[in-house]
């Protein structure tokens, strides 16, 4: 199993780490366009292999697509993060391009690739991939209500005094500070619906705090986050790799599901072998379909700039 992971910053760095950490890929490369910043993460990272117990073989490459050739899956990490008080939209213009250009280099040389895309504006760069490729829509995927899920029950276990072990929830929509939708209707404490132990007030809190999860952080780290997101996008990976069937919310093109067409926006999807293998239609109260009602519309907001700007 070969993965490629494009953009060695933080979140790339992050990623690669998580996968080898859990040694289900024979080789991760690491791609940059900065002279010797790949490889010198890829080195550092091996030369943990020996005391985290891992055999995968990380290679960092600057800018150099033919040793990603063969890639099963290809995740794309590559451009600016945002800055504090900064939107993810606000990143398009110079985004755009790099995606465009990245996926169109990865298929070059790995043309049956799964891609998994986690930069921003993700839901835009998702359509874009889309939109500027020939990869069957099962094959694209876009990374970030596995993140927000993630934060989704950091807030839940804390506001419920749980282990987080004990919490479940998911969010689903745009990956934006106003369009996300946590559903708390569907949150559980080891099955229990977490409405029995939290009241309607403390919930939206909770909401409320996850939607702005990543601009929280950025806040404070001056910066995006890193450690969540590389592990949510290597969680992704192994789904993959090992054919897991697990049901994550993922990006994917709507092609009528929720009610939506022609647009990428999170949505429970199964996880495997072939990348997306279904889109999964829970039941949605009406505020919650509401929600995402006006997340798509926000989401079709920025696609609107694609044509200016790629
Ligand atoms: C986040 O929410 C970077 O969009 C990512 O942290």
């Amino acid at each position: 199993m070969k993965v490629t992971v494009v953009g060695a910053g933080a979140v790339g760095a992050s990623c690669a780490e998580y996968i080898a950490i859990k040694d289900f890929a024979s080789e991760v490369v690491l791609l940059d366009i900065k002279e010797g910043y790949a490889e010198g993460k890829a080195m550092d990272l091996m030369q943990t292999a020996s005391l985290n117990g891992f055999d995968t073989k990380i290679t960092g490459v600057t800018n150099d697509y033919s040793k990603t050739a063969g890639s099963n899956i290809c995740v794309i990490t590559s451009g600016i993060p945002r800055k504090p008080g900064m939107t993810r939209e606000e990143l398009i213009g110079i985004n755009a391009g790099i995606v465009k250009t990245v996926s169109s280099n990865l298929i070059a040389y790995s043309p049956d690739t799964i891609i998994i895309v986690v930069s921003n504006p993700m839901d835009t760069m998702t359509y874009l991939v889309h939109q500027s490729t020939d990869l069957p829509k099962n094959k694209i995927i876009g990374m970030g209500g596995a993140l927000d899920s993630a934060r989704f029950k950091y807030r839940l276990a804390e506001a419920l005094g749980a282990p987080i072990s004990d919490v479940d929830g998911m969010v689903i929509g745009g990956h934006s500070d106003t369009g996300m939708v946590p559903l708390t209707s569907h949150a559980t404490r080891n099955s229990v619906k977490v409405s029995e132990f939290l009241s309607t007030e403390r919930l939206e809190q909770v909401a409320a705090d996850t939607k702005v999860g990543g601009a929280t952080l950025t806040k404070l780290l001056g910066t995006s986050a890193w450690y969540a997101p590389g592990a949510a996008v290597s969680a992704l990976v192994q789904a993959i790799a090992c054919d897991q069937k697990k049901i994550f919310p993922c990006s994917t093109l709507l092609e009528g599901e929720y009610g939506l067409n022609d647009i990428c926006i999170g949505v429970p999807v199964v996880l495997g072998k072939d990348g997306i293998e279904k889109i999964v239609d829970i039941p949605l109260s009406d505020a919650e379909k509401a929600h995402m009602q006006s997340s798509a519309e926000g989401v079709r907001k920025t696609n609107g700039l694609l044509n200016v700007e790629a």
